[in-house]
């Protein structure tokens, strides 16, 4: 595994933890941090030995406290054009690796920060955590896609208000609002986390991927061609060792024993 700057990158089991390491900025995302995350997601998507990615911050306190204000203030409308589709690509990149990912967002989750939990396919946060989008404090926009995936998961309306008025909601609300999908005390974060992942990597490896193809790629369709292409990855599902071994287990009432081959 290569090495890294601002993120460190650990693996035990089947799960990898990638943690965003610049806690004196609260781990602001700064364009070479961006870097590091599209490396490491395009990396570890290619890992056989990882059946699912959690990704955390550093310290107590932030998750991530958003885009690297000190590194965009001097930006022109180009180059901050270019800075929002560059992050954009990192968090799409994210949201579509084969791996399920789970945020655990053990603090600010802020304007980039949010953008990037929302990118995860799973959100836990500690009971300390706090979302927002305060961009519209700072003179602009969330440009990590907060537009698009916020109303996805929360609905235009809280979206909205949530971007308008670039208040900070705490864990609780987020759980009630859709935002996060459980929230757990600080020290009991990264184990329920964990026992998420396990969970998860006891399943076929490559039905939890095609569940996650039918998801990602289907909510992107309209909805006969989404029915019609989960159907297609359901039919994918039986050239797989794993539905002969899951139903075969089924009817034999046993545990299946699940390969690893994707
Ligand atoms: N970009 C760059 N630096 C940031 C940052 C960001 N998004 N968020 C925090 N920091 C830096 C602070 O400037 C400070 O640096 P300093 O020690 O050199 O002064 C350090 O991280 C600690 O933050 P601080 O503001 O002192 O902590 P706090 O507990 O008083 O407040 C927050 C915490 C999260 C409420 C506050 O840092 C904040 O509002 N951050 C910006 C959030 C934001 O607007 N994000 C969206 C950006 S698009």
């Amino acid at each position: 595994m290569m090495t890294f700057t601002n993120l460190l990158i650990a693996k035990s089991r089947s799960t990898a933890v990638v943690t965003v390491n610049r806690p004196k900025v609260l781990n602001a995302l700064d364009a070479r941090t961006l870097q590091e995350l599209e490396k490491a997601f395009v990396l570890l998507g290619n890992d056989s030995e990882v059946d699912v990615i959690i990704l955390t911050g550093a310290g107590d306190k932030a998750f991530v406290a958003g885009a690297d204000i000190t590194f965009m203030k001097d930006l022109d409308a180009l180059a901050a054009r270019e800075f929002a589709l560059f992050a954009q690509r990192v968090l799409s990149r994210i949201e579509n690796t084969q791996q399920p990912v789970i945020a655990a967002v053990n603090g600010y989750a802020l304007g980039g920060g949010c953008e990037l939990a929302m990118a995860c396919d799973i959100r836990i946060a500690s009971e300390t955590a706090k979302f927002g989008q305060p961009e519209v404090g700072l003179g602009i926009i969330p440009g990590f896609a907060g537009t698009q995936r916020l109303p996805r998961l929360v609905g235009k309306g809280l979206a909205k208000e949530i971007i308008f008025t670039g208040e900070f909601i705490d864990a609780r609300e987020a759980w009630r609002i859709g935002l996060v999908n459980r929230v757990v005390p600080p020290e009991q974060l990264m184990e329920s986390a964990r026992q998420m992942a396990d969970k998860i990597a006891a399943r076929s490896r490559v039905a939890v991927r095609l569940a996650k193809q039918a998801l990602n790629e289907g909510l992107e369709m309209d909805s006969d061609r989404a029915y019609a292409h989960e159907a297609n990855l359901f039919g994918l599902c039986f050239t797989s060792a794993d539905q002969k071994e899951g139903m075969a287990a089924f009817l034999e009432k046993r545990a299946p024993r699940f390969g690893k081959i994707t």
